[in-house]
C-alpha cells in the first residue's frame, strides 16, 4: 500500500464540532460540522453535555471521511484540537461523565478565585503556570465538581475518576478507554501544570485540592497517543496530534518564528504571539502559555484572551433577535457611515485580558433615538477590533517591539470590513490566509508531523498561502476618537 497522505482533524469548539480531511498540500478535501446545545443552568454558568460532544465527534468524523472518498485505512493520522479549559470528570470504569462539562466561559467559581487571590496565592501561581487565578481556567471548576457531586472527592482519591479537558475525554473514548492523556498546551491551561518544569505541580494540586491520580499523562503535540477502536471508523487510525484550539491555530498559521502573531475570531478572540523558547513573564496581565512542544522542545507564547467575539453576534441573533443570520452583520455594519457613538462592551461572561474582571457584565453605551439595529451590529464588530487593539498594546509593552503584522483566522475573519477596521485600529497590516480553518489545520499539521506526512516545520510553512492583505489607511484623528470612546465605555463597564 502507498504511504497514506491524508490527515483528519477533529475541531471540537465551544459551539460546534467539525471534522476536516486535509491532503498533503494542506488543502481541505471534505468537511462535516454540527452545532450543539449550550446549557445555562444559572447566572454566569455554562455547561455542555459531554455525551453530545462525543456523539457529534463520531458523527462528523465519519461524515468527513465518507465525503472525502479516502478509505479509513488510508488516513495517516487524526489530529484533535479543542475548546480549552473546559472540564470533564468521568468514571474510569465505563467512561461515564459524573457531571455536565463545566465550560471555560463559566464564572461559578469567581468567589473561590477571589478568596485564593485574597490569600496571596496569585504570584506563585503565575510564576509556575503563566496564568492568573480566574474562573476561566480548569482547576477551580474541577474542585467545584469534586465538592458538589456526592462522593466524588473520595472516589477521585481512590483513583476511580479521571479528569480531562475535552481532548483527553475524546482520546479516552476514541481509544475505548485505553488512553488517558493530554498535550502540553491543554495541560498548560489547568492551573495545575508547571509550564517551566513541564510537569504536574504537586503544590498547585494541593492549593486547588485536586487529587493527582485524576490527571492525564502529558505528551508532545505531535505524538502517537493511541489508535481509534476499529469499530468506530472501520480502521485503527493513529491519534497522532493534540493541541488546544488557539495553539493549534498559531501552528496552522505557520507562526513558527518568535515575533509572529495570530488572532482567531471564533466564539471568543485569542491572540497569541510566539516568544520562542523563552517563557516570557507578562507585566500587562497577559498569559504565558505553551505554544507547542515537538521532540521534547517547548516553544512558548504570550496570549491575550477575549471571551466574546462571535458570541456577541450570536447573541444579536439568538438573544435579542436583531438579526436572523450571523452573516447579516457584515452588510449591516457598512449600511451606516459610522458607529453613531454606540459602543458595545461584550462582557457577557466578564472581561478577560488585560482586565480580568469576572464580575463585569455586558453593556451598550451611547444609545440615542437615532440608533438602529445596524449600529448595534456595527458596535459588536467594532468591539472585536478594539479588544484586539488593547491586546496588541499589552503585547508591545511585554514583548518590547510592537507587532509588525497580524495573521487572522476563524469565522469572523471572512468579513472584509472587520479585517480592514482591524488593520486601521492596529495600524499594522492584517494578513488573511486563503483557508480560514487554521485551527483544524494546526491539529492536522501535528498529526501529519508525527506520521511522516510532512517532514518538518519548513514543509508546513511552505503550504501557508496569503488570501488577502489589509493595510491601514484611517487617519490618526479619527482612530484616536474611536479608541477614546471605546476606552471610556470599558472604564464604565468594569465592576471595580
Ligand atoms: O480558551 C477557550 C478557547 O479555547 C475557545 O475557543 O474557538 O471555541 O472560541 P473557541
Amino acid at each position: 500500500m502507498t504511504q497514506p497522505r491524508h490527515v483528519l482533524a477533529i475541531d471540537q469548539g465551544t459551539t460546534s464540532t467539525r471534522a476536516i480531511v486535509f491532503d498533503d498540500a494542506a488543502g481541505p478535501v471534505a468537511t462535516a460540522q454540527c452545532e450543539f446545545e449550550q446549557h445555562y443552568p444559572d447566572l454566569g454558568w455554562v455547561e455542555h453535555d459531554a455525551e453530545d460532544i462525543w456523539r457529534d465527534t463520531v458523527k462528523v468524523a465519519s461524515e468527513a471521511i465518507a465525503r472525502s472518498g479516502v478509505a479509513p485505512e488510508a488516513i495517516a493520522g487524526i489530529g484533535i484540537t479543542n475548546q480549552r479549559e473546559t472540564v470533564v470528570v468521568w468514571e474510569r470504569d465505563g467512561g461515564r461523565p459524573i457531571h455536565q462539562a463545566v465550560v471555560w466561559q463559566d464564572r461559578r467559581t469567581a468567589r473561590l478565585c477571589a478568596d485564593l487571590k485574597g490569600e496571596g496565592a496569585e504570584d506563585e501561581v503565575r510564576a509556575r503556570t503563566g496564568l492568573l487565578i480566574d474562573p476561566y481556567f480548569s482547576a477551580t471548576k474541577l474542585a467545584w465538581i469534586l465538592d458538589t457531586v456526592s462522593g466524588a472527592r473520595e472516589r477521585a482519591e481512590r483513583g476511580e475518576l479521571a479528569f480531562g479537558t475535552i481532548d483527553s475525554f475524546l482520546l479516552w473514548r476514541l481509544t475505548g478507554g485505553q488512553v488517558h492523556a493530554t498535550d502540553v498546551t491543554n495541560a498548560g491551561r489547568t492551573l495545575l501544570y508547571n509550564i517551566r518544569e513541564q510537569r504536574w505541580d504537586e503544590e498547585l494540586c494541593r492549593l486547588f485540592r485536586v487529587p493527582m491520580q485524576m490527571l492525564p499523562q502529558v505528551h508532545d503535540n505531535a505524538h502517537v497517543f493511541g489508535r481509534t477502536s476499529k469499530a468506530l471508523f472501520g480502521a485503527e487510525i493513529p491519534l497522532a496530534g493534540v493541541a488546544g484550539d488557539q495553539q493549534a491555530a498559531l501552528f496552522g498559521q505557520a507562526c513558527f518564528e518568535a515575533g509572529m502573531a495570530k488572532s482567531t475570531y471564533g466564539t471568543g478572540c485569542f491572540m497569541l504571539l510566539n516568544t520562542g523558547t523563552e517563557a516570557l513573564a507578562s507585566e500587562s496581565r497577559l498569559l504565558t502559555t505553551p505554544a507547542y512542544r515537538l521532540n521534547g522542545k517547548m516553544t512558548y507564547a504570550l496570549e491575550g484572551s477575549i471571551f466574546v467575539a462571535g458570541a456577541a453576534v450570536k447573541w444579536l441573533r439568538d438573544g435579542i433577535g436583531v438579526i436572523a443570520h450571523a452573516s447579516e452583520t457584515d452588510g449591516m455594519a457598512t449600511q451606516v457611515p459610522d458607529n453613531h457613538g454606540v459602543y458595545m462592551v461584550p462582557a457577557f461572561v466578564g472581561l478577560g485580558a488585560p482586565h480580568w474582571d469576572p464580575d463585569a457584565r455586558g453593556a451598550i453605551f451611547g444609545l440615542t433615538l437615532g440608533a438602529t439595529q445596524a449600529h448595534l451590529a456595527r458596535a459588536a464588530l467594532e468591539a472585536v477590533a478594539y479588544q484586539t487593539t488593547d491586546l496588541a498594546r499589552a503585547m508591545a509593552c511585554d514583548g518590547g517591539e510592537g507587532l509588525a503584522k497580524l495573521r487572522v483566522d476563524g469565522g469572523m475573519a471572512a468579513n472584509d470590513w472587520l479585517c480592514q477596521f482591524l488593520a486601521d485600529m492596529l495600524q499594522v497590516p492584517v494578513e488573511r490566509p486563503v483557508h480560514l480553518e487554521t485551527t483544524a489545520l494546526g491539529a492536522a499539521f501535528h498529526a501529519g508531523l508525527a506520521t511522516g506526512v510532512w517532514p518538518d516545520l519548513a514543509a508546513l510553512s511552505a503550504t501557508w498561502t496569503q488570501g488577502r492583505l489589509f493595510t491601514p489607511h484611517m487617519g490618526e484623528a479619527a482612530r484616536g476618537r474611536l479608541i477614546a470612546g471605546w476606552q471610556d465605555a470599558v472604564q464604565r463597564t468594569l465592576s471595580r
